[in-house]
Order: C-alpha cells, then sequence, then structure tokens
C-alpha cells in the first residue's frame, strides 16, 4: 500500500527529529541541577510530543499510543501507531550509547510499518509489510548462524528480577551452550540488531507493546523469525517475543528456553 510508505517516511522524519532532542538532553545532564532521573522524564515527554506533532501534522484522525501516558483513540481510525520515544532509559542516563526511538504502525490491528532510530550510531531500521527491511535505506537480512554453541543471544530481564524468576533461569540456562549470551538495555535496539544480523537471537517475557511493536515488523520483513516464547504467535499486546535469525536457530533456542533442566 502506497499510503504505508508515506507512513513510514513519516515516522522516519519523526524519530530523527526526536533523536535529536534526546541529544540535546542528554548534554544537558552534567550542568543541570536536577538528578538525572528528572531530566529523562523531561526528554522523554519532549521526545514523545514531538513525535506525537509530527504525526498528527500529516495523518490528523490516525489513533496514537504511546509509553509516557499517551493513548489516543477513535472509532474511525484504522490506523494505531505505538511509540517509545525512548527506549533503553537506563543506558542514556548512564551515558551508555545503546538506545533508541521506536515507532510501530497498525492497520486495522496488523502490525505493517516499524521505525527504530539509533541517535548515536545515526542508523535507521526501518519496514513496511511486503517491501522487506532497511538500515539506512539498503536492505537488511538476519545472520545465518544455525548453531546454538556459534549464536549471539540477548535477553531483556524484568528490573530487580528475584534470582529464581523464570526470566533469570532461562537466561541462566542459555550460559553454558551459547557463543555468548547479553542484556543490553534497549528491546527495541535488539530486535534491530537481529533483523540485520548482529544479534542471532533475542527474547524477553517482560516488555510493552511499544517497546516491540516496530521490532517485530522489521525482524519479519528481514526474514527473520518472531513468535511467542512457546510455540505460538507473537501477540503484540502480551509481554513476550522470541526473536531469532531463521527456522533451525528458532527450533535450538525455543527448546532451550522451555527445557526444565
Ligand atoms: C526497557 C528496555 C529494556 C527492557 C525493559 C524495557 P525503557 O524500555 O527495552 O531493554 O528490558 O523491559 O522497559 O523503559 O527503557 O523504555
Ligand atoms: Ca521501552
Ligand atoms: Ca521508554
Amino acid at each position: 500500500m502506497e499510503e504505508w510508505d508515506a507512513i513510514r517516511a513519516v515516522g522516519m522524519e519523526a524519530a530523527r527529529n526526536s533523536g535529536e532532542i534526546l541529544q540535546s538532553w542528554s548534554s544537558r545532564f552534567t550542568v543541570s541541577e536536577k538528578g538525572p532521573a528528572d531530566l529523562v522524564t523531561e526528554a522523554d515527554l519532549a521526545s514523545q510530543a514531538a513525535i506525537v506533532k509530527h504525526i498528527l501534522a500529516s495523518f490528523p484522525d490516525h489513533d496514537l499510543l504511546g509509553e509516557e501516558g499517551l493513548s489516543r483513540g477513535s472509532s474511525d481510525s484504522a490506523y494505531r501507531w505505538v511509540i517509545d520515544p525512548l527506549d533503553g532509559t537506563s543506558n542514556y542516563v548512564h551515558g551508555f550509547p545503546y538506545y533508541a526511538i521506536s515507532i510501530g504502525v497498525q492497520y486495522q490491528g496488523e502490525l505493517v510499518v516499524g521505525v527504530i532510530f539509533d541517535p548515536n550510531r545515526d542508523e535507521m531500521f526501518s519496514a513496511v509489510r511486503g517491501k522487506g527491511a532497511t538500515l539506512n535505506g539498503d536492505p537488511i537480512r538476519p545472520s545465518r548462524c544455525h548453531q546454538l554453541a556459534d549464536a549471539f543471544l540477548v535477553a531483556s530481564l524484568p528490573r530487580r528480577a528475584h534470582l529464581e524468576d523464570p526470566a533469570v533461569r532461562r537466561f541462566l540456562r542459555a550460559i553454558p551452550v551459547a557463543e555468548s549470551v547479553q542484556r543490553t538495555g534497549s528491546a527495541a535496539l535488539n530486535l534491530a540488531y537481529v533483523a540485520c544480523g548482529r544479534i542471532d537471537a533475542f527474547w524477553s517475557s517482560s516488555l510493552c507493546p511499544w517497546d516491540t511493536a516496530a521490532g517485530a515488523v522489521i525482524v519479519s520483513e528481514a526474514s527473520g523469525m518472531v513468535t511467542s516464547l512457546t510455540e505460538g504467535p507473537f501477540v503484540l499486546e502480551k509481554p513476550e517475543i522470541l526473536a531469532v535469525n531463521g527456522a533451525e536457530l528458532h527450533a535450538s533456542v525455543l527448546e532451550l528456553l522451555n527445557s526444565t533442566h
């Protein structure tokens, strides 16, 4: 659909513009009397407000869902934008340059457009359903790693997870068998990295729609696999996701994560 291309273009403009806002706020952290927690809240809100303004200038009747208390619904819009104005907040606060803006768009409930922008590396990941995924305009594909022993795996864990939390158990179970197991602090960028082959598999059981909306489309369009943490399909409203480079490694990761020892 041509309209989806136009939506992607507006999403990319909004994300790039918010990247500038986030970077300018982060440079104020060292000179402000406010604490990082207050500043990050202001940066988050400023980023989201700018994204919303940008979207509504082109699509005034579209629905919106954003992490920072944003929920704008109307009965007659077929489109809904699902926005995380800053994914990787903890990294951002600490000056650890792994965070992004994530914008996904649903059409009649189906995810059709995804945009993830990393302002530190100036990397724009995007996808339109049926048209593939790109990084700064060039087509991207997942990695070709098929063996767990060679795999670079990443998980998102709940904040302050208890040692007995199933998410922690899954993470620990992967350590002896994979080449590397990481926790990086930005679910959106992790998904973008699965799509372009830098991460072989990523999973979490504690995410929100704005963490995964854009990344799910980008991984699928790059020809990766996106499912739940069990056999079932990925569902945006549910907190779990497993994104893998392809079917072979997906089967191994699924078995590993669901095994009981
Ligand atoms: C968080 C990041 C993190 C994940 C958390 C999310 P935020 O998003 O994606 O990787 O583990 O569950 O809440 O709070 O930085 O937007
Ligand atoms: Ca997030
Ligand atoms: Ca956020």
